[in-house]
């Protein structure tokens, strides 16, 4: 079959790179893609989606797949079911779980989902009487999509009310922060928790660990992501099965009543505290970089479990038994501010790792560092210590002006 991917960073390139070992695949197609996608099929440039749907009827595509949320929330599904074309990932509706943070709040409240005590409101003396109501830290959170830079962590209670006079007001967020939700602080730590759904039922896949702070030891700004690995030992079996039961069971049962039945890779934002997972916040697609690491752990044909997932017949999913430390590069200035493109130099791809290019571009067969985050180095080993060594080997033998990486990914694993 031929595939249309539509996404250009390195959780799309690593979807490509792992379609391109399916006997079924015949052509990929990307849109927009990046330097580095070229090499695995084709980019496309289309004005819209409605362009890009006719470009899928024209070109034959059996399955398309979506890989950033923008595209989701701007009904990119709707658009290509409404021309019979078979999609995975979530209509604009059911994208509301990631592009409205007080409809989620509300959904996880309606279903009994567990999650930080909340407060969603467009009302300053509101948000101010129940800031009074928490604990020295609270959370401050812009309802609409902001790139992952929606959420202040407040450290104390008149920080807060800053933050939640500056998004109510527009100043911060425009129209996304015109309602916010306050929320308790919960101290534990995070897991990224994924699910391929079909509408009812979905498998999980290994359970991920993101590095989402710029600096080793967990310092620094809230980046997309430095880093990755899977699966993580912190999360047991009983966990594992508390989520499937009292996370995305009841998130799947939920979605169905509200008319919105959730296709595509639901991705639970976790944090657990006194091994109690709580749902900080859904994400309606594959995490970056957490994609990464989990693509060389799913076994046999991706073509088809997205395709039946996409049509609403789930098959069963294998995983292989190796681990995957993905580490990521960054660009100088990043994540405050755009550099200038340089040239990547690569030594050599040890056997066991990969790359999984981002913000590239590619003139006269030669990549370029065009983005924030460039590229990310994946190790692949039958437990952690091997892939971790990998993924750091073959870190050593790339090089672009001005990178930058956290030498520390994987550490809570490595323990
Ligand atoms: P979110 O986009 O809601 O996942 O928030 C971004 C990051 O902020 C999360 O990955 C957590 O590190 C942190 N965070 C969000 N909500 C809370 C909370 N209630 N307690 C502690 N940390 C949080
Ligand atoms: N790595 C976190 C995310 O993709 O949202």
């Amino acid at each position: 079959m031929n595939i249309l991917i539509i996404g250009s960073g390195g959780r799309e390139y690593a979807i490509g790179l792992r379609l391109k070992q399916d006997k079924n695949v015949k052509k990929l197609y990307f849109s927009p893609g990046n330097g580095a996608t070229k090499e695995l099929g084709t980019n496309i440039i289309a004005k819209d989606y409605y362009e890009l749907a006719d470009f899928a009827k024209k070109n034959d595509i059996a399955l398309s797949v979506v890989g950033p949320e923008n595209a989701l929330s701007a009904g990119v599904v709707d658009i290509f079911k409404e021309k019979g074309l078979n999609i995975f990932g979530p209509t604009k509706a059911a994208a509301m779980l990631e592009s409205s943070k007080t409809y989620m709040k509300d959904f996880l409240h309606k279903n009994g989902i567990r999650t930080a005590r909340f407060l969603n409101t467009n009302n300053f003396d509101e948000a101010s009487k129940f800031i009074n109501t928490l604990g020295q830290i609270v959370v401050v959170k812009a309802d609409g999509l902001c790139a992952g830079k929606g959420v202040i962590i407040a450290q104390s209670h008149d920080e807060a009310k800053k933050a939640a006079l500056d998004m109510l007001s527009g100043d911060s967020f425009g129209d996304a922060g015109k309602s916010i939700v306050i929320e308790e602080f919960l101290d534990g730590f995070e897991l990224s928790f994924f699910a391929i759904c079909d509408g009812k039922s979905f498998v999980s896949l290994p359970v991920a660990q993101d590095h989402k702070r710029l600096l080793d030891n967990d310092e620094g700004p809230n980046t997309g992501g430095m880093g990755a690995y899977a699966p993580s030992p912190l999360a047991s079996k009983e966990l594992i099965k508390r989520v499937e039961q009292e996370v995305v069971a009841p998130t799947l049962a939920g979605m169905q009543k509200e008319n919105a039945p959730f296709c595509g890779v639901l991705f639970v934002g976790l944090m657990i505290v006194n091994n109690i997972p709580y749902v900080l916040e859904f994400n309606v697609r594959f995490g970056d970089p957490e994609c990464e690491v989990l693509m060389p752990l799913i076994d046999g044909n991706l073509s088809e479990i997205l395709y039946d997932a996409a049509t609403g017949k789930l098959i069963d999913i294998t995983l292989k038994d190796d681990v995957a430390v993905g580490v990521v590069m960054a660009s100088k200035n990043y994540p405050y501010d755009s550099t200038p493109k340089t040239k990547i130099t690569i030594k050599d791809i040890p056997d066991g790792s990969h790359i999984a290019y981002a913000g590239v571009s590619e003139e006269n067969g030669v990549l370029y560092s065009d983005g924030g985050r460039i590229l990310v180095a994946v190790g692949v080993g039958k437990d952690i210590k091997e892939a971790h060594k990998k993924a750091y080997e073959l870190v050593q033998n790339i090089d672009f002006d001005g990178s930058k990486f956290r030498k520390d990914i994987a550490y809570q694993a490595l323990k």
